[in-house]
């Protein structure tokens, strides 16, 4: 959840260290801190705040030196002060750490009997004293990141600052991922391949329990026994400009209007344009033996998941069980002999997911991940990645990688029902052709803004608003709950309108909009009736719907989003846009920190 980078450069490091820190910020911005070298000792300067804070304070006190590590914090040990901040410098050492130290309390206690004081609250804090302890016991950098290894517990990427002549930089993963970046001259390491963009392309990935000593002149990796190991440079294909903002006020504006094209490309991967087929290598022959799937995620990567289990049922003919990561975790589910479990993750880095994936795999499962980040730890540890290809998501709220996750599993399910004989002649091709319209169509969504922005404007005075749907448009309702709750801080329950009269029909008054995400399908006149439920008790009514569904919906509404009409399979997809939108207009309306909202990071990588 925290930003790690590291720089040995030509140039000062301190405004290097900022630059790639901004590029990270979105996964944790309570507090930032730098350290560099400067002539073989270590100068620490940090802050409580955003990455602003940082950048002033070394406008008023400068940092000098080309060696140093920089860090961008999302609290978990220790409230988000100055002190706690990241890096913690002990003795000739200076870390800054990704995880969790989950044995930090008996750590703390052996080194407070060997007389060590601790500046801050944290776990981190430990880590810099151990090494440092290791070190002044003459062991080689080497011997003393084995040794540390085999000390701590938990899950971590670590950036380390070695006071003294030697320019060196050391890092470690377990857990949580770390690259090494080559440059010409210059060498780095990131927590994000992103912090990277502009300085290098050529990245390293250390694996599980590797730690790396990283020089002007190179890289050493090492396993946790400290035998030398190869981890060769690939090339990121990220770009500077891939990760601005362009002509965008926000990172979710952009990623929200990006969808076309991220679709497409990811349907690229899927989707033979020429043959109009849907291919899915590795994974196509155990569709039709496999007894049943089962779809673990969390946050709106679930939402992705739920929608795929409707489509799974109903289409592909598959039993599917679906459940939050945190939740399956620790439930002992038993899993079928021969099953498949399908974990769905725009990071490929939150704990629970992985922890669920591996309990999958301690079952017997095919494991298959739908990921953004192909090289994730998730990815690794899978038999069977599908990667979406959104680019990379800045915004902490998803956008882009939900609709790229949409497209995947809509064409596993395609591929599902031809397995299993319960797609063929024109309803496979007419639901081909509606996965290939996706990126056209989501185009077609996004022209409604306009009439989306008047509404959120609507929206952004209320307190609480009720999101109502069936089928997958619950599942949509309950993503643009989320989204709304996310980024304006409003309070929302996406709910399925069946269900609303056991509870929350209490809630409504004339105060509530009440937001029916119901296209013209099977379901639709369902819903009607439950709309009309809610406008008897003098909701807000506001439909999302296409023009048969308005027509049909006449003047029960206050509000009507018209959206355009498109094959109910896919509906999911481009509803999701205005929800999506919906919750961005309202968010800059009430001027909230769209990109980075409070208490929130992007990818959640404790437990
Ligand atoms: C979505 O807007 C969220 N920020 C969050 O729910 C997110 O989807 C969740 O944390 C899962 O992340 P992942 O896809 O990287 O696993």
């Amino acid at each position: 959840m925290c930003g790690i980078i590291g720089v040995i450069a030509n140039d000062p490091a301190a405004p290097m260290l900022v630059d790639g820190l901004r590029r990270l910020e979105y996964r944790g911005y309570d507090s930032a801190g730098v350290a560099t070298l400067d002539h073989g000792a270590i100068g620490c300067r940090r802050a409580p705040g955003k990455l602003n804070n940082l950048d002033e304070k070394l406008r008023a006190e400068p940092l000098a030196g080309v060696v140093g590590i920089g860090h961008t914090r999302w609290a978990t040990h220790g409230v988000p002060n100055e002190t706690n901040a990241h890096p913690h410098v002990a003795g000739r050492v200076a870390v800054v750490h990704n995880g969790i130290i989950e044995n930090f309390r008996a750590l703390r206690a052996e080194l407070a009997q060997k007389g060590v004081t601790f500046a801050s609250q944290t776990d981190t804090e430990v880590v810099a004293h151990l090494l440092d302890d290791l070190l002044e016991q003459g062991l080689s950098i080497e011997k003393a990141m084995v040794a540390l290894m085999g000390k701590i517990e938990g899950m971590f990427s670590l950036a380390f600052l070695i006071a003294g002549d030697e320019e060196v930089l050391v890092g470690a993963r377990r857990g949580a991922p770390l690259a090494v970046g080559w440059g010409k001259g210059e060498m780095f390491l990131a927590s994000d391949a992103i912090a990277l963009a502009p300085f290098t392309q050529q990245v390293s990935y250390l694996d599980e329990d590797d730690f790396v000593v990283v020089r002007r002149d190179g890289a050493t990796f090492f396993d946790a026994k400290g035998n030398r190991v190869q981890r060769a440079p690939v090339n990121t294909q990220l770009s500077g400009a891939s990760i601005g903002k362009g002509n965008h006020r926000h990172f979710m504006e952009k990623e929200i209007y990006e969808q076309p094209t991220a679709v497409g490309e990811t349907l690229a991967r899927y989707l033979d344009p020429v043959a109009r087929e849907v291919r899915l290598p590795g994974l196509e022959s155990d569709l039709a033996a496999v007894p049943r799937i089962t779809l673990v995620a969390c946050g709106t990567a679930y939402y992705a998941a739920l929608i795929g289990k409707y489509w799974l049922e109903q289409v592909g003919r598959m039993p599917v069980e679906v459940d939050v990561a945190s939740e399956f975790r620790y439930r002992n589910a038993p899993m079928p002999e021969d099953g498949m479990a399908i974990f769905v993750s725009q990071s490929g880095e939150t704990a629970d997911t992985l922890a669920a994936l591996n309990y999958a795999r301690s079952q017997g499962q095919t494991i298959v991940t739908i990921t953004n980040t192909e090289t994730s730890t998730m990815a690794r540890a899978s038999d069977v990645v599908l990667p979406t290809h959104a680019g990379p998501e800045i915004g902490v709220a998803a956008t882009k990688t939900f609709t790229c996750q949409l497209s995947v599993l809509l064409a596993l399910t395609i591929a599902c029902g031809k397995a299993r004989g319960a797609l063929e002649g024109d309803k496979l091709h007419a639901a081909v052709e509606a996965l290939a319209s996706l990126p056209s169509q989501i185009g077609k969504a996004l022209r409604m803004e306009e009439e989306v922005k008047a509404i959120a404007n609507v929206i952004a005075d209320a307190r609480d608003v009720l999101y109502l749907g069936r089928g997958t448009s619950y599942v949509v309702a309950m993503e643009g709950a989320l989204k709304l709750k996310e980024i304006s801080y409003i309070h929302a329950e996406g709910y399925a309108a069946g269900e609303m009269k056991h509870g929350p029909i209490a809630l409504i008054d004339e105060h509530v909009p009440v937001i029916v995400v119901a296209p013209s399908d099977e379901l639709f006149e369902k819903t009607m009736s439950n709309t009309q439920e809610a406008a008897a008790r003098e909701g807000r009514i506001i439909l999302i719907t296409d023009e048969e569904g308005a027509r049909q919906a006449g003047d029960l509404p206050e509000h009507v989003i018209v959206m355009p009409t498109v094959n109910p399979l896919i509906s999911p997809v481009t509803y999701a846009v205005p929800v999506q939108m919906l919750a961005y207009h309202a968010a800059v309306r009430k001027g909230t920190d769209v990109d980075q909202p409070r208490n929130l990071a992007k990818s959640v990588t404790v437990e």
